[in-house]
């Protein structure tokens, strides 16, 4: 596999060896480059999390990783992201993680097939977030071992969301029961194909998994921002801990993070016994690291 673009670009059955090869990672796989390999990490904006783990996942396969900076780089000049890769690519650069705010920005770059570069989506504007998607799928396994008939609430902001696009159409494919929740002037009706959009208080406690979403305030326009009132997103659909006692005691809690503390979650379920939020960071790395092997073999480094 030259690319890691979309979700929907994987059989379920890629999807679950990814995750296979992420757990042998996991339990301590190691591998060997065949030559020098070089990676470089392109963010168009900002990032925290899958940033600094795909600069671990590289570093933990022995890759050399450049360092880029898209505000001092001469796409501020005008230079277009395909030039950027071209010239990546000429000097020697064997893989490019990009994270963009543009929606399907990597279209532009594929439809000529001219470039020679393993290229990975790191997350582009409200589109697709492959990599968190696997992590998430990954996250779930190791807890419940099977997706069929897995009951699983993607709640809140989800019409900004690139991980509830992600997630949803992989969780549907693998065979889980996948339920929307939140506000309804957020929700996503081109989702209803994976699943039905119902009342948090209802549906919570019946559900396996509760994939929490960040409300995007970067991606919410105008007065709908200013005017947004967080005691009342919170009271009505964000996991406060009194509603967290109608979760089933086995029930988890997903959230990609960065955590709005207060709004979408209470403070105190973020590290609760319950939360897999830092189990998805841990698990990110991994992931990561297969899915760098998996375009490092097709380019004979690996
Ligand atoms: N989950 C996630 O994509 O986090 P970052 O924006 O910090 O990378």
């Amino acid at each position: 596999q030259a690319n890691l673009l979309t979700i929907d670009q994987l059989e379920s059955d890629d999807a679950l060896d990814l995750i296979h090869e992420a757990q042998a990672f996991k339990a301590g796989k190691q591998v060997q480059l065949l030559k020098p390999a070089y990676a470089i990490n392109m963010f168009f904006e900002n990032s925290t999390r899958t940033k600094t783990s795909f600069q671990m996942a590289e570093k933990k396969l022995g890759m050399q990783v450049l360092d880029f900076n898209s505000a001092t780089s001469s796409v501020s000049k005008g230079e277009s992201l395909y030039d950027t890769l071209k010239t990546v690519e000429s000097i020697g650069v064997n893989l490019a993680v990009i994270r963009h705010p543009e929606t399907d920005y990597y279209r532009q770059l594929t439809q000529n097939n001219n470039l020679n570069i393993g290229l990975i989506n790191a997350g582009d504007g409200s589109g697709q977030h492959p990599s968190q998607c696997l992590l998430d799928m990954m996250t779930i396994l190791e807890q419940f071992h099977c997706f069929h008939d897995l009951k699983v609430l993607i709640n809140g902001d989800i019409a900004h969301s690139r991980v509830a696009r992600s997630n949803a159409e992989m969780l549907y494919r693998l065979g889980a029961q996948v339920y929307f929740s939140g506000p309804k002037d957020w929700f996503d009706p081109a989702l209803e194909k994976y699943g039905r959009y119902g009342d948090f208080d209802e549906l919570l406690p019946q559900m396996d998994v509760i994939n929490l979403l960040r409300v995007q305030h970067e991606r919410i326009s105008g007065s709908a921002n200013t005017q947004f009132d967080v005691q009342a997103y919170r009271q009505q659909y964000g996991l406060t801990k009194q509603r967290a006692k109608q979760m089933k005691p086995e029930a988890i809690i997903l959230h990609p993070a960065p955590v709005n503390r207060g709004v979408e979650i209470d403070d105190e379920l973020v590290e609760s016994p319950q939360s897999r939020i830092f189990t998805q960071m841990k698990n990110g790395v991994y992931v990561r690291m297969a899915i760098i092997s998996r375009l490092l073999r097709f380019q004979n480094l690996l």
